[in-house]
């Protein structure tokens, strides 16, 4: 359990080297091929934080036996084969996660099994549309709220046909939620992404012995094939190093590195746009774990300065805004982030909520109805409020590192989403909490 309410005094330094918990998309992803596999896959590494916990849960209750082992450092998943899941007897709760949500749903309808997946009141305000009209076009029979909100309910017993479907927003995980149902579905699925999106579970169902065609912006997957059970070890969360990255850059008086982190070139977009900044950021020991670029990225205390975001680093750093925010608002002159609207559709919304709280500090900011404005200069202290959102919340403790007074975060037991660990692990690189 991680205190909801954080205090952080100023003036702390980072500096080390660590390690941060595995990679969560890949985590949740990793559990979820397991459990449609044939035999038992064995997982290192996996981030046993609440979101991958929901998902592990869900497929519990669907008839999975998955055992942790070495107290939660491996996990071995008894593959149900892709026909071998059970409708739940009970609604299944996907907590926080998005992501265990839009994937399961793919999941689930493909295997015509009647189910309600629910969550938390952030994950009941997040959209679901995007994932029931590719699988009702399926021809799965789904149901949500009136505006397209959780539960989201699924009909047993359909079965699923291919479809060539274009995403209206660049989203891995609804990218993801169609490929999974397209695994059950009669003909070829495939999915068109507008940008480049998080491909790991292409790259993982690959892993799995599935054969998965990719020409240019286009992936596709037959239905019908098998599974195998493999043994994988989750590379560590570049979303989560982000934290101390540019808490590093920010506030370092030597280098930091963090180790054996996944450094996919759909999720790097943080270390461009860090670089864009001015930071000095190196990526060494570069090697593969699990079908997945892995490297040590090692931070020097830099000057960063305003820029303009290129909208095409967006969907590859989406998850890295807040702390990006927290980086723009200590750098010289004013940073520009457009084409970003999606993130008014994560846990909060991430450009009112990191816009109340950078005012909060006395950062300027003019807020976009897709991205924000920023003017670097100094931070105060304050109380910050971050809706129960993980990534606020953590942003904010590294913002303390330029503050001139102590910041108190509220919501902080949302942490524990992503990063369990978070609180021991800043505090042993120098964050004073
Ligand atoms: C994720 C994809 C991203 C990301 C989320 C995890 C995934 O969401 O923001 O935290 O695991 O596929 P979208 O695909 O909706 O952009």
């Amino acid at each position: 359990m991680i205190d909801d309410e954080l205090i952080v005094q100023p003036g702390g330094v980072l500096q080390g080297t660590l390690r941060v918990p595995g990679d969560k998309s890949i985590s949740h992803r990793a559990v979820m091929f397991g459990a449609l596999a044939e035999g038992v896959t064995e997982v290192r590494e996996c981030l046993m934080g609440e979101d991958v916990r929901a998902t592990i849960g869900a497929l519990r209750a669907m008839g999975v036996r998955i055992d942790e082992l070495a107290a939660g450092r491996v996990l071995q998943i008894h593959g149900a084969g892709l026909h071998g899941l059970r409708a739940p007897a009970t609604v299944l709760d996907c907590g926080n996660s998005g992501t265990s949500m839009r994937l399961l749903a793919g999941i689930v309808a493909g295997a015509g099994l009647g189910a309600t997946l629910t969550g938390d009141a952030s994950l009941r305000r997040r959209p679901m549309r995007r994932v029931t009209e590719p699988l009702g076009l399926m021809g799965a029979v789904l149901t949500t709220a009136p505006n397209g909100t959780p539960p989201l309910s699924i009909a047993a017993g359909r079965r699923l046909h291919a479809i060539d479907y274009v995403l209206p927003v660049a989203s891995a995980q609804v990218k993801s939620a169609v490929l999974l149902a397209g695994l059950f579905a009669d003909g070829t699925t495939a999915v068109t992404e507008p940008a480049t999106t998080r491909d790991h579970t292409e790259r993982m169902l690959r892993g799995f012995g599935v054969d998965v065609i990719q020409r240019g912006a286009r992936v596709s997957v037959a239905g019908g094939q098998t599974l195998r059970a493999t043994a994988l070890t989750v590379p560590a969360d570049i979303s989560s190093a982000a934290f101390f990255l540019v808490g590093a850059a920010l506030a370092g008086q030597h280098a930091l590195t963090v180790e054996a982190v996944g450094v996919n070139p759909t999720r790097t977009g943080v270390l461009e746009i860090l670089r864009l900044m001015g930071a000095e950021i190196t990526c060494e020991n570069p090697r593969e774990i699990g079908g997945e670029p892995v490297a040590d990225i090692t931070v020097r205390p830099s000057t960063l300065r305003g820029i303009e975001v290129p909208p095409t680093l967006v969907p590859l750093a989406i998850d890295e805004f807040p702390v990006l925010f927290i980086a723009a608002a200590c750098a010289r002159g004013r940073t520009r982030v457009t084409g970003a609207e999606e993130l008014r559709h994560k846990e909060s919304d991430r450009i009112d909520t990191m816009a109340s709280g950078l005012r909060t500090l006395g950062v300027q900011i003019t807020t976009l109805p897709d991205g924000i404005e920023i003017e670097g200069g100094a931070l105060t202290g304050g109380l910050i409020e971050s809706h129960g959102d993980h990534r606020i919340a953590m942003a904010f403790a590294i913002a303390s590192l330029r503050a001139s007074a102590p910041i108190i975060i509220r919501g902080c037991a949302a942490i524990a989403t992503s990063f369990p660990d978070f609180v021991p692990l800043a505090r042993r690189a120098g964050l004073r909490i």
